[in-house]
């Protein structure tokens, strides 16, 4: 049976495209969505990309992934990354792997983006690439 990837995109990311296209490029979530899609069928998985402004369906879908067998869970969790314990407690409540995914380096930004909650709980982390770092993250959770 194929397994899934829950590739998970936190608040402001529906945006991307619009968005401070000098940091996050001109790629859309939909764009980044049809490259995984097809990474994914390379990889003989299949890929669950969402977007949610709202922390708690975030969590509600790590929740989800658990119940439901999903090989990882591949998140940008936006500016959640920087502030919400809530996604590390449900990082660290599943069994499901997290990798941890960023288009832009946080660490090279913002004095108040360097803490990353969620990636204490993450196995890998790929930041500072774009959209291809979330297609290194999909070929992580292959070997997984
Ligand atoms: C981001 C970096 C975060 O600091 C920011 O709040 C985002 C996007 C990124 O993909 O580079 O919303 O996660």
């Amino acid at each position: 049976m194929t397994q899934t990837v829950y590739v998970l995109n936190g608040p402001n990311l529906n945006l991307l495209g619009l968005r401070e296209p000098e940091i996050y490029g001109s790629d859309t979530l939909d764009d980044i969505a049809g490259m995984l899609e097809d990474r994914a069928v390379e990889l003989g998985l299949a890929v669950d990309v969402r977007q949610s402004n709202h922390e708690g369906h975030l969590i509600d879908w790590m929740h989800e992934a658990q119940a439901t067998g999903a090989r990882a869970i591949i998140i940008n969790a936006g500016a959640y990354t920087h502030t919400s314990i809530a996604l590390y407690d449900a990082a660290k409540s599943i069994k499901v792997p997290v990798i941890e995914v960023h288009l832009s380096d946080p660490m090279k930004r913002e004095h108040f983006r360097h803490i990353s909650y969620i990636g204490m709980a993450a196995v890998k982390e790929f930041k500072g690439l774009g959209p291809k770092g979330y297609l290194l993250a999909l070929d992580h959770a292959a070997t997984l």
